[in-house]
């Protein structure tokens, strides 16, 4: 028995993933090369964004036709687009060939579910809310020389405009000692690069017994004086609660990595405000000030939200400024997306999508320039790389990243990959360079 996977949305998605494959390779059941083989398919799907939902109904669509060509093919969904309130019920009653529909809380009992799937030849839908955290599951890994460690679930933020909080439940935070045990198993398992992962890992420990007094920051310390642990990373950070004891870890462990993902989301108060963020724009460029200061070279990337509602050209403007100001690295940028149930949603005025478009563009040109000019500081520098695989547009090339997290290409030799080697960069890119190896395994 074969299976496969569409996988959507974040990071949370391919750390599901991960343990659904570990649940289905326990059952007998292998990956197969193609959904054309497959026994199974499941769609792990994001609603985070109108966009990231369509490309779950494009696919749903197109499967309905495999599925009348193969009968005996199970399909099924989960993720976070059925957590959603309503909305499994109605996949339900418009995707009626759907075997399975479950959320993101019942992860856990997807072998129960699958068995009467396929008892029941199909038909078995189930959502619950937010348990307890669940250990030992089985895993499969993706990539053997990187690994991503879920240290927390859920999100209590309730930014204004995010459909998280209500598919991924309040936060639960995993044991130190659960977590730490992953790290020493995963560099058992010859993995060199960690990246510790929550929607909010800055909230890390709030909600754990008294009598723990593990926050974020003793975490990532902890973790990070793991033997073997190579490289450390951690995301997503919220802005409002990056302490200064996490700034001296960051600076002082030789481990964790020169790159932090901020995301300020509006360069205007007045948004900053309307979206529940908890800091302002002078908070915000304070703490990248501290954060460069204390770990000179650091990358800094963020995301960032165009058109929210009642955003003026001026808001817009203020945005613009921050990028110019912060200097980021790279910008992860999204026009708004009303989400059904979110405040923002409802918020007036909506903007256009014309104009929403517009500002993306040109909030894309100027936040690309700034990667380049960023990315040409490093011409000519050594930096350190883990090589990771066969570049994905050339095959005679590799492809790795710095400590920054910036995508370096090398020339392909036997034996690189999953090694830290040094480079020199030797051409510079708006989203990746090209390097050359002067120094092999340390
Ligand atoms: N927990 C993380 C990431 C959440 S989702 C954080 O707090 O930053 C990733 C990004 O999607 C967010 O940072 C935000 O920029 C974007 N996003 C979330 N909801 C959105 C919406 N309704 N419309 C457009 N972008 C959105
Ligand atoms: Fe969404 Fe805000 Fe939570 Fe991030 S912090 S997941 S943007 S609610
Ligand atoms: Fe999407 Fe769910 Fe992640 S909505 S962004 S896959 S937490």
């Amino acid at each position: 028995m074969k299976y496969y996977f569409y996988i959507f949305g974040c990071q949370m998605n391919e750390a599901d993933a991960e343990v659904l494959a570990g649940f289905l390779v326990n059952m007998g059941y292998s990956e197969a090369e193609s959904e054309t083989e497959a026994d199974l398919i499941l769609l792990i799907t994001c609603c985070v964004r109108e966009h990231a939902e369509s490309r779950v109904y494009g696919k749903l669509g197109e499967l309905a036709k495999l599925k009348q060509l193969k009968p005996s093919l199970i399909v099924g969904i989960s993720g976070c687009m059925p957590q959603q309130e309503d909305v499994a019920e109605k996949l339900r009653q418009r995707f009626p060939y759907l075997d399975l529909i479950f959320g993101t809380h019942n992860l856990p009992d997807f072998p129960r579910l699958l068995a009467e799937t396929e008892a029941h030849g199909g038909k078995v839908l189930e959502i619950v809310d937010a348990g307890e955290v669940r250990e030992n599951l089985p895993r499969v890994r993706q990539q053997s020389i990187k690994a991503w460690l879920s240290i927390m679930y859920g999100c209590n933020n309730y930014c204004s405009y995010c459909i998280v909080p209500y598919v991924r439940g309040r936060e639960r935070s995993r044991s130190p000692e659960a977590i730490l045990a992953e790290a020493r198993e995963l560099v058992g398992q010859g993995v060199r690069e960690i990246t510790l992962l929550g929607q909010n890992v800055n909230s890390y420990g709030r909600d754990l017994a008294l009598g723990t007094p593990t926050d974020f920051a003793d975490l990532l310390d902890a973790v990070g004086k793991v033997p073997g642990v190579e490289r450390l990373r951690f995301m997503t950070s919220h802005p409002r609660d990056f302490s200064d004891k996490l700034i001296e870890i960051a600076a002082r462990s030789p481990v964790v990595c020169e790159h932090f993902h901020l995301p300020v989301q509006s360069g205007s108060n007045e948004v900053l405000s309307k979206m529940n963020r908890g800091y302002t724009r002078e908070s915000y460029v304070e703490l990248v000030r501290k954060l460069r200061a204390a770990v000179p070279h650091a990358a800094i990337t963020t995301d960032i939200i165009v058109g929210f509602p009642g955003e003026t050209e001026d808001d817009f403007r203020a945005t613009l400024d921050l990028v110019r100001e912060v200097a980021f690295d790279s910008v992860f940028a999204f026009a708004f997306s009303p989400r059904s149930g979110t405040p923002a949603a409802d918020f007036a005025p909506q903007l256009g999508k014309t104009e929403k478009s517009l500002r993306l563009k040109l909030l894309l040109e100027t936040a690309n320039e700034i990667s380049l000019a960023r990315n040409l500081q490093l011409a000519g520098t050594r930096v350190e790389v883990l090589v990771e695989g066969p570049s994905k547009t050339n095959s005679e090339r590799l492809t790795g990243r710095t400590r920054t997290n910036k995508l370096v290409h090398i020339d392909a030799a036997p034996g690189l990959i999953g090694q830290l080697v040094e480079a020199k960069i030797t051409r510079i890119q708006t989203f990746s360079m090209l390097g050359e190896v002067i120094g092999g395994e340390r």
